[in-house]
């Protein structure tokens, strides 16, 4: 198995791997990334392979600090601010690419915009500084399933599609970045994420989110409704179990009756902490013993609403 505990030595060997084209799972404060050099074709083309991910679907380009985007993207003064405000960090902006941007338009999925985020994780700031050059990075898992919040869910299902996987813990946000979209006329959520709504407007005023119907399929194709899926049936807004459910609690949940089994994402209620539990209890109780996964009401502020946009596609078939 390819998995690699993080170190000097891994990293620096990571870099090499990716400078010549092959792919490196590493982690993130948001989800594990797959990796590629996201000016080299070939690497980004081998990403989509290695997920099943249709060539529609754009992917983020990875890069260690600020300065490193100047010669990829547009930048306006809505983009600095957020850049000050919230990098490194879990949001990713989409921005207009510039003339000559080296990041291959295949990543762009043939578009002139290109999302970019700078992380966090110091593991991947490490690997970050040590390709000098964009990595495109998707969540590390098969297109449409559960995205990795530790090493072993990456190994999984891609580890026979990845040269290496760098494992550096549980990724803490626990759900991928907010995707903002600052090209269109309306500044715009295509995804909920790590960075809430209500974080965003206190810095650039009211944004719009982009709905299901309302979104254009080529702006936001990772909008795809069914997301995330479990091969469970997802049930929403549960306030009993079936005793052959699997039961995902949220809050104090003595009160509430059945499950075979049940996980709490969080016990006192706290948003931040579900949502760094979610990817994983899901695929925890994703198990054939049940008949499905009944999930608690959980509320659609702060966090809620990037928690809920997740439950609500991996309930969709
Ligand atoms: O937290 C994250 O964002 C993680 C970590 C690894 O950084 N990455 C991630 O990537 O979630 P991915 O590929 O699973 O999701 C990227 C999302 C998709 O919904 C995609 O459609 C959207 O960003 N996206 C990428 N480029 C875009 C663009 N140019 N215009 C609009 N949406 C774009
Ligand atoms: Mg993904």
């Amino acid at each position: 198995m390819p998995v690699a505990p993080s170190s000097p030595e891994v990293i620096a060997r990571a870099a090499d791997l990716l400078r010549a084209g092959k792919l490196v799972a590493f982690p993130t404060e948001t989800v594990y990334g797959l990796g590629g050099d996201a000016t080299n074709d070939l690497a980004v083309a081998a990403i989509y392979a290695a997920k099943g991910r249709p060539q529609i679907n754009p992917l983020i380009a990875h890069v260690a600090e600020v300065a490193a985007l100047d010669p990829h993207i547009e930048w306006n003064d809505t983009a600095r601010l957020l850049a000050t405000q919230f990098w490194p960090g879990p949001l990713t902006l989409v921005l207009s690419r510039k003339k000559n941007c080296p990041v291959s338009l295949l990543a762009s999925a043939g578009m002139e915009t290109l999302a970019v985020r700078i992380p966090s994780h110091p593991v991947a700031q490490a690997l970050l500084k040590a390709v000098g050059r964009p990595i495109a990075a998707p969540s590390a898992n098969l297109s449409g399933k559960i995205s990795p919040t530790t090493a072993l869910h990456v190994a999984e299902s891609l580890s026979d599609k990845v040269e290496l996987i760098i494992a550096g813990g549980k990724s803490t946000v626990g759900l991928e970045s907010t995707v903002l979209d600052l090209v269109s006329p309306r500044i715009c959520i295509l995804r909920p994420g790590g960075i809430t709504r209500e974080q965003l407007e206190k810095v650039i005023g009211p944004v719009e989110t982009a709905t299901h119907n309302a979104h254009e399929a080529p702006l936001a194709p990772g909008m795809l409704p069914s997301h995330y899926a479990p091969e469970l049936p997802v049930r929403l807004n549960a306030n009993s179990a079936a005793d052959n459910e699997a039961l995902l609690c949220f809050g104090p949940a003595a009160f509430i009756k059945g499950g075979a089994t049940r996980l709490n994402l969080s016990g006192r209620g706290d948003l931040e902490e579900a949502a760094a539990h979610l990817f994983a209890m899901l695929r925890q109780l994703d198990d054939k013993r049940y008949r499905a996964i009944a999930v608690m009401p959980i509320p659609e502020t702060g966090l809620g609403a990037a928690i809920n946009d997740r439950l609500r596609r991996a309930s969709l078939r």
